[in-house]
C-alpha cells in the first residue's frame, strides 16, 4: 500500500497517537493540534476531555490485525464525506502501555508492552510511514523498579549509559527500544524512542511537589526529574520536525532538578556519595538529562517547575 500523504489544512501532519486517552496523551494531543496536526487516537477508551478535537478508534494493539487496520483508517467520520480514501499517517506516536509494574501481572505487562510495541513499528514500517515516536521510559536506567534501594551506576543518566534493569515492565521497555531500533534500520526510516521521565499533570504540581521537596529521598526512582506531560507534546512535535535521525533514543525529561535550596552537583554528592558523576552538570541540571532533547531537537522547557509551586 502506498503511503500518499493526505495534506491537513494547515500543513501539518497527519498523525496516528496511541494511548492518547492516558496520563501524557490526554496533554501531548492538545499540544499537537496547536501545531495544527491532526490526531486520531487509538485507546481501548475514550479521549478523556470531549471540547478536544480527536476522534478515538477503539483499537486493542496487542491485535496486529487491529493495527494494521486502524493505522490506514478515516481521521473521523467526516472522512467518509469529503476527500480521499483513508491511507497510512504521516506519524505514529506510541505511547499506549501498561505504564508500570502491578497493574496486571509481570508477564502480562511484558507481553502486552513488548507485542504492543511490535505491532506498532511493524504495521507502520510496512504501511511506509516514515516517523514513528515510541515512548520509553526512566525505569530503563534501573533503578525505579529494583528491588530496594539500589544506586544508580554514574550521573548525569544519558542515552549512551548501560541500561541493565531488572524489572518487567523496565525490561518491555529496553524490549520496545531495541524493536524500534531494528526497524529503523531494515526499513531506513526514523524511529525516536524518548525515555520519559515520571509523568506530571498541570494540575500535580501544587498537589504533590511539597511533598516531594519534603522528602527528597522517596525521588531518587524517579533521578529527582520529571515530564510535564504538555512538554512531552512540544518534543513529540519537534521530533516530528526533525528528519534523517534513525533510530535514536532521548531522555524526554524537563531541565531542572526537583529539589530545592542546593545544586545539582552538591545534592548528588551528598545523597548519592557511591556513585559518580562523570560530566560537569547544570547548576540545576535534571539528573536524568536531556541535554540531548535541547541540542539535536531544541527543546524549551515551558513548564519548569518551579513556575507552580510556591
Ligand atoms: N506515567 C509516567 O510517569 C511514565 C513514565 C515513563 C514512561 N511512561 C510511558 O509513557 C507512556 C504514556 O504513559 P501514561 O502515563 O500516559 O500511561 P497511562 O496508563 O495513563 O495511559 C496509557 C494508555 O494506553 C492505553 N492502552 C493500554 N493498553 C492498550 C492496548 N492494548 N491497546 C490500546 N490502548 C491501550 C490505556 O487505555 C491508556 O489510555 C507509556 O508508554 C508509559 O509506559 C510513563
Amino acid at each position: 500500500m502506498s503511503n500518499t500523504t493526505i495534506p491537513t489544512a494547515s500543513g501539518g501532519k497527519r498523525i496516528v497517537f496511541t494511548g492518547g486517552s492516558g496520563k501524557a496523551g490526554r496533554h501531548a494531543i492538545p499540544y499537537l493540534l496547536a501545531q495544527g496536526h491532526k490526531v486520531l487516537n487509538l485507546d481501548l477508551v475514550p479521549f478523556p476531555d470531549s471540547t478536544v478535537d480527536v476522534y478515538t478508534l477503539k483499537t486493542d494493539l496487542t491485535d496486529s490485525g487491529q493495527v494494521f487496520n486502524a493505522l490506514t483508517s478515516h481521521f473521523n467520520m467526516s472522512g467518509y464525506m469529503s476527500g480521499p480514501l483513508p491511507s497510512a499517517p504521516d506519524v505514529v506516536i506510541h505511547f499506549a502501555a501498561y505504564a508500570r509494574n502491578m497493574l496486571v501481572p509481570d508477564s502480562e505487562c511484558f507481553q502486552a508492552n513488548v507485542r504492543s510495541t511490535y505491532n506498532v513499528i511493524e504495521a507502520a514500517c510496512k504501511l511506509g510511514v516514515k516517523k514513528i515516536i515510541i515512548a520509553s521510559s526512566e525505569t530503563v536506567y534501573g533503578v525505579c523498579f529494583a528491588q530496594g534501594d539500589t544506586d544508580y551506576r554514574s550521573f548525569p543518566l544519558t542515552e549512551d549509559y548501560d541500561c541493565d534493569p531488572e524489572d518487567t515492565y523496565a525490561l518491555s521497555k529496553l524490549c520496545g527500544e531495541q524493536t524500534a531500533r531494528a526497524f529503523a534500520r531494515r526499513f531506513k526510516i526514523d524511529i525516536y524512542a524518548f525515555r520519559i521521565g515520571n509523568v506530571i499533570e498541570p494540575h500535580e504540581y501544587a498537589r504533590d511537589f511539597p511533598a516531594y521537596l519534603a522528602a527528597p529521598e522517596t525521588r531518587k526512582r524517579n533521578a529527582w526529574s520529571y515530564s510535564d506531560a504538555r512538554d512531552l507534546g512540544q518534543m513529540c512535535d519537534l521530533a516530528i520536525k526533525k528528519s534523517g535521525l534513525g533510530f535514536q533514543i532521548f531522555n524526554a525529561t524537563n531541565d531542572t532538578i526537583t529539589v530545592r535550596g542546593t545544586t545539582t552537583r552538591e545534592f548528588l554528592e551528598k545523597h548519592c556519595p557511591q556513585t559518580s558523576i562523570v560530566r560537569e552538570m547544570g547548576e540545576f541540571e535534571a539528573p536524568l538529562s536531556n541535554r540531548k532533547m535541547r541540542d539535536v531537537l531544541g527543546f524549551r522547557d515551558l513548564h519548569d517547575w518551579r513556575k507552580y509551586v510556591s
